[in-house]
């Protein structure tokens, strides 16, 4: 491999290629981090949809089969088990974590103290300020292309942002999925590019083949569109009959989806009523206009679940990139990671040649690669 692609990615994270897998609820597992890490990729574990035995289970498995720690556990604030997620990425020596709404201050300070990189994933400029003074050790951006929860950013905007903005290592996400991209993410100034469809579109994702082939038939990036119908935010998906109906429901029908979800949710991570209470009274005694928008964020695992685990793809949600669009093909971790190494090299050496040949050669050979 070229010097260009050693960052400070693989030199901090310990991979071989500045290729991250992010983390997607009831997606990135065991088996996709140890894919991608067999691959030389980094991968994160999805915990925000497991209780706490899942997820020792799964950190685990990832340690028994790659021998290594160099992976990381991705969690919310928000969820039942944070704390236990909080001690598990330092009990068991990972190297990194990462988070939407993050942890405070002092949590960070810990993971500090244990080694466990904090990569908190930003959709802003201001929060990724903002996160770095809480102490992130690198920044994930997500353009608002990305999938799932995402911002109104264009990754082509807000990667050159944050990058004047902080002083930590940047990586670059939301609509990447070739060397191309990768290579425009290193030229810019990232130290590398996370990928979240790309890897839910390869042969070791767990998804049911009725949802990936849902996946597959997007060929125009418009049908991954936003809607805030499932929890108030902003959630980029693929369309489908459900999130139609759900789009026309009436406020009162929403709501009734919501509390089935809530209880559902409720009912598979044992959630305790005295939990589920305390969140309810918290927000209606600090902000009691975000009752239903809380509800409705139970929407998300339980429509989440129906498409990614059950492989009901009509009767639950398809979060996904606009990059969906631009993929064809279910590959493996090691050829997805391997051929954008291999043309992401091949456009930078191409550039290179910029300065050795005249203009029209060099043009030529970049898009030739
Ligand atoms: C199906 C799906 C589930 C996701 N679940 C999570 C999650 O649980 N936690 C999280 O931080 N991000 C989640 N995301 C966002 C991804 O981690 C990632 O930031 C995003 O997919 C990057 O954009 P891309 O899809 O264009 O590569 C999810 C995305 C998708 C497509």
């Amino acid at each position: 491999m070229s010097a260009w692609l050693e960052t400070e990615l693989t030199r901090r994270l310990g991979c071989r290629h500045p290729v991250v897998q992010t983390a997607m609820g009831w997606v990135a597992d065991a088996n996709l981090v140890i894919g991608t890490t067999r691959a030389g990729g980094f991968g994160f574990l999805a915990a925000a949809t497991l209780n706490t035995a899942q997820t020792r289970s799964e950190i685990e498995k990832i340690i028994a089969a790659t021998g290594s720690r160099n992976f990381g556990l991705n969690f919310h604030m928000f969820q039942e088990n944070a704390a236990d997620c909080v001690d598990m990425a330092i009990d068991y020596g990972l190297k990194a974590v990462s988070y939407g709404r993050g942890p405070d201050s002092k949590t960070v300070q810990r993971f500090k103290d244990a080694g466990v990189l904090c990569i908190p994933t930003v959709g802003a400029v201001k929060h990724a300020v903002k996160a770095v003074q809480m102490g992130a050790d690198m920044i994930t951006i997500q353009g608002g292309e990305g999938g799932g929860h995402t911002g109104g950013v264009p990754s082509s905007i807000l990667l050159p942002q944050v990058l004047d903005a902080v002083q930590v290592p940047v990586i670059a996400a939301g609509g990447y999925s070739t060397g191309r991209g990768l290579a425009s993410a290193l030229a810019a100034g990232a130290a590398g590019v996370a990928m979240g469809t790309r890897f839910l579109m390869s042969k070791e994702s767990p998804t049911p083949l009725a949802t990936l082939e849902r996946y597959l038939k997007v060929n125009d990036p418009q049908q991954v569109r936003v809607t805030l119908a499932v929890d108030g935010m902003r959630h980029r998906m693929i369309e489908n009959a459900f999130i139609n109906r759900l789009e026309k429901a009436s406020g009162l029908g929403r709501l009734l989806i919501a509390m089935r979800s809530a209880w559902s949710w409720k009912q598979q991570t044992g959630m305790s009523s005295a939990h589920m209470l305390s969140i309810l009274f918290k927000v209606l005694k600090e902000e009691p206009e975000a009752l239903s928008q809380t509800l409705m964020a139970s929407n998300q695992p339980v429509l989440l679940q129906k498409s990614m685990q059950d492989g009901l793809p009509d009767e639950g949600i398809l979060p996904s990139g606009q990059v969906a669009a631009a993929i064809n093909e279910l590959a493996s971790c090691e050829q997805i990671i391997q051929e954008i190494v291999e043309q992401a090299e091949a456009c930078l050496n191409a550039l290179y040649q910029n300065n050795k040949q005249g203009q029209p050669e060099a043009e030529q050979s970049r898009r030739a690669v």
